[in-house]
């Protein structure tokens, strides 16, 4: 509180603010609190925030709730373009070296995609896109195969959308669960990823305009890999040629999940079953690290 008489000034202000919290009970509320309101205040203080830019902000908070339902999730947006979600991952899954990294799930995750066979397709449309057969295995840490375990997989068509962008998509489209056999091996037919736009016609793509940036995420295949034991992992598998590699408006691209797609002819004598014309494969081994499952982020609040 401030003495009769005096001027208040801004740090008091911020300073009677943060204080408001020194009653809370639960001494992790209050850390997030105290320190939320303190770099809120931060911010205003350095940039000299005007009355029409914090009219502005609220605008735009509102515009974000005003645009989010079951299928569309601004706020994720939002965490996604300002590498927050990138942020809080890294924060969450500090790995030891050699394993496989995380990254973002992204808003396109659905649980409870269908139980595949062993290179079975995930493609339930003609023409989703070039045929891509995508195979490795799941070790551990010391190399040994880890059998069992799930890989959870979702990814866009040749058209840039996810089945969930389109309600006329059938529902399993382009996403399947997969299990490894006992050599910890996994394979399936996916389709060559192609770069697509994060949504941009709310506050989130009028931001990346206003300042400049492109909306465009490089090309890449989703995974959650869950095994008994070992600690879940969310990744992508990034399409090493892709274009905007170096500029992925998520941040999510890590030097160590970019992998080669090999162009292969129709008469390619490996050509699996299922695929027919030309095709695409691509190998990558998976490292997990023992240990509880720990927390799937994959639940259906962040989802879109
Ligand atoms: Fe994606």
């Amino acid at each position: 509180m401030t003495t009769s008489g005096t001027k208040t000034t801004a740090a008091d202000i911020t300073a009677d603010a943060v204080a408001s919290f020194d009653g809370c009970a639960d001494p992790r509320t209050r850390e997030l609190m105290q320190a939320f309101v303190a770099h809120l205040h931060a911010f205003a203080t350095e940039v000299r925030l005007t009355e029409d830019e914090w009219r502005s902000m609220i605008a735009v908070l509102t515009q974000t709730g005003d645009i989010t339902d079951e299928r569309r999730q601004e706020f994720i947006l939002w965490s996604d373009a300002l590498g927050l979600s990138m942020l809080v991952d890294a924060l969450a899954h500090d790995l030891p070296p050699g394993a496989t990294e995380s990254t973002v799930l992204g808003p396109f995750y659905v649980p409870g995609a269908p139980e595949r066979e062993y290179g079975e397709s995930m493609a339930e449309e003609a023409g989703a896109g070039t045929p891509a057969w995508v195979h490795g295995r799941v070790l551990d840490l010391d190399g040994n195969p880890v059998a069992g375990a799930e890989l959870d997989v979702w990814q866009n068509g040749a058209d840039q959308l996810y089945a969930v962008q389109r309600p006329e998509a059938p529902e399993h489209h382009l996403r399947g669960r997969y299990r490894t056999r006992e050599d910890g091996g996994y394979a399936f037919i996916a389709v060559r990823p192609v770069p697509y736009p994060i949504p941009d016609d709310g506050p989130v793509g009028r931001m990346l305009a206003a300042t400049g940036r492109h909306p465009w995420r490089p090309a890449h295949i989703h995974m959650i890999i869950r095994a008994p034991g070992h600690r879940t992992v969310t990744t992508h598998i990034f399409d090493a040629r892709s274009d905007y590699l170096d500029s992925d408006t998520v941040f999510a691209v890590k030097p160590s999940l970019q992998r080669d797609f090999r162009e292969r002819a129709a008469d390619d004598p490996e050509r699996p079953p299922g695929i027919d014309g030309g095709w695409v494969s691509l190998e990558s081994d998976i490292v997990l690290t023992r240990g509880d499952a720990g927390g799937d982020v994959s639940d259906p609040g962040r989802t879109a």
